[in-house]
């Protein structure tokens, strides 16, 4: 009985389970994905999980373009050798011994990768080392960067075209297609290349539905807190502020470039943890950071449309006092100053800049989540998305009154302030009887 028992909760876990990801299936099926993989992995365990993961994506009808990097596995080379190579700006100059080197390390991380594909454990999911092929050849062509600085590159390479057609050929058969970040010149001499540049330019090529940057290292933060998702202003306007720190820096530019090329999204996953992928691709809020020009859960300004469900949103936060009384032509008047997140075509979150502009100030105002999706990050995407405006719109300083959310936002930057610091106009609606903490924020830098 008990077994029985057991079997038949198994059994629902498993339909539920399906029920829960086949939507992704569907959606991700006959995509294309770029990944970048650091080639680090290679001297991992975790790379035989990962190239399990990588073959049940390609078995659901995923086409997927795999770049490998080297630079970490060179880098530790060089310093083996005792070789120290000259630098122009952040470009490494790599001479004849350099390239001896790379040509080892790049051919060792690909022989490995290759012969992961072909190693199937006993019980991988449906055998898949039998149809999953990878492919690789000679699909780049590349080109010497030059001179930079005054200083001749040598073998230091760029993309100087690519084998699209051959690429596809390979695509269409289902394979794999695994691409080195090194490439022969016209001459047949070898440059290395830029690997993360080389899986973005090829991700721009084919205008693939994602980059993937798959590394060590954990998700991208900002002032100390992960982030799942960011839109492409965002990302922008926190590498000119220089919040977010780090080795990641170096993927941001790279990336943002790719989404406002046609790339619709790219994502930050550490392969650290086991099944990374498939929880970032498979599941409703992932496991790494997320880039998008696409806002994800649907960002945007509210619309009429919008008014009663910011009201039935609010109501309850009202009646605690979190939040003061609106109506709904209060909302109407200042429909314009309003953000919602919208879920499934429900608003769950919104917020408000209420601008001063004369005085450079702003008021952040009405931030409000839904109660099943607070500890979401939508108070912080909201209040990423209005500083953002604020900073568009030139402000200087945001101001927030609130009884329940000082802490909240102190934790975002926001600082004790008093009645004296808000602009005449609102110190004199200022309610005594609501006593709201004034919390200020500079952003002008
Ligand atoms: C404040 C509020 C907008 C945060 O939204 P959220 O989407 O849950 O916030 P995030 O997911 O970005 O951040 C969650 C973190 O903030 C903390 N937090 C949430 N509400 C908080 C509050 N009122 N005070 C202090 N910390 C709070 C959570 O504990 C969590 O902390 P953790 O990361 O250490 O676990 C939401 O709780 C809310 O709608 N509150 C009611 C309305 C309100 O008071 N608005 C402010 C007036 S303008």
């Amino acid at each position: 009985m008990m077994e029985n028992g057991n079997f038949f909760q198994e059994a629902d876990a498993t339909v539920s389970l399906l029920r829960q990801v086949s939507p992704y299936f569907l959606q991700h099926r006959d995509s294309l994905f770029v990944i970048h993989l650091d080639g680090g992995v290679v001297e991992r365990p975790i790379l035989q999980n990962l190239v399990r993961d990588l073959m049940l994506l390609s078995a659901v009808g995923i086409r997927i373009i795999v770049v490998f990097g080297a630079e970490s596995l060179i880098a530790t080379r060089f310093v083996k050798n005792n070789i120290t190579p000259s630098k122009v700006k952040d470009f490494t100059v790599f001479d004849a011994n350099c390239m001896k080197h790379v040509k080892e390390v790049v051919g060792s991380i690909r022989l490995s990768i290759e012969s992961s594909f072909s190693y199937v454990r006993e019980g991988a999911p449906m055998r898949m080392g039998a149809t999953a092929k990878i492919s690789s050849g000679n699909f780049v062509l590349a080109k010497a960067k030059g001179v930079i600085d005054g200083q001749e590159m040598l073998f230091s390479g760029e993309l100087r075209s690519l084998d699209n057609e051959g690429i596809s050929q390979r695509l269409d058969r289902g394979e794999i297609v695994l691409v080195p970040p090194v490439g022969p010149g016209s001459s047949g001499e070898l440059f290395n290349l830029d690997s993360r540049l080389l899986a973005s330019e090829i991700a721009i090529k084919f205008q693939s539905h994602k980059l993937i940057f798959l590394h060590e290292e954990e998700e991208i933060s900002c002032d100390g807190s992960v982030i799942r998702q960011i839109g492409v202003k965002q990302a922008e306007l926190a590498l000119t502020t220089k919040q977010i720190e780090g080795e990641l820096t170096k993927y941001l530019p790279i990336a943002t470039r790719c989404c406002r090329k046609g790339v619709e999204r790219v994502h930050f996953i550490s392969y650290l943890t086991d099944g990374a992928i498939l929880r970032e691709l498979f599941t409703r809020d992932g496991v790494g950071t997320m880039l998008s020009d696409v806002p994800f859960d649907n960002l945007r300004s509210a619309t009429r449309a919008d008014i009663a469900e910011i009201l039935e949103l609010i109501k309850p936060m009202q009646e605690q006092g979190m939040l003061l009384g609106r109506t709904y032509d209060d909302l109407l008047k200042d429909l314009d100053d309003f953000i919602v997140i919208v879920r499934e075509g429900i608003v769950v979150a919104t917020a408000a800049l209420h601008q001063h502009a004369e005085l450079g100030q702003g008021e952040v105002a009405c931030v409000a989540v839904h109660h099943d999706y607070r500890g979401d990050e939508f108070g912080d995407m909201l209040l990423g998305e209005l500083e953002l405006r604020a900073h568009i719109k030139s402000l200087k300083n945001l101001f927030v009154l609130t009884t329940h959310a000082a802490d909240w936002f102190e934790e975002r930057g926001y600082s004790l302030g008093t009645k004296a610091d808000l602009p005449e106009v609102r110190r004199e609606t200022y309610s005594d009887e609501r006593n709201s903490t004034v919390l200020i924020k500079s952003i002008s830098n």
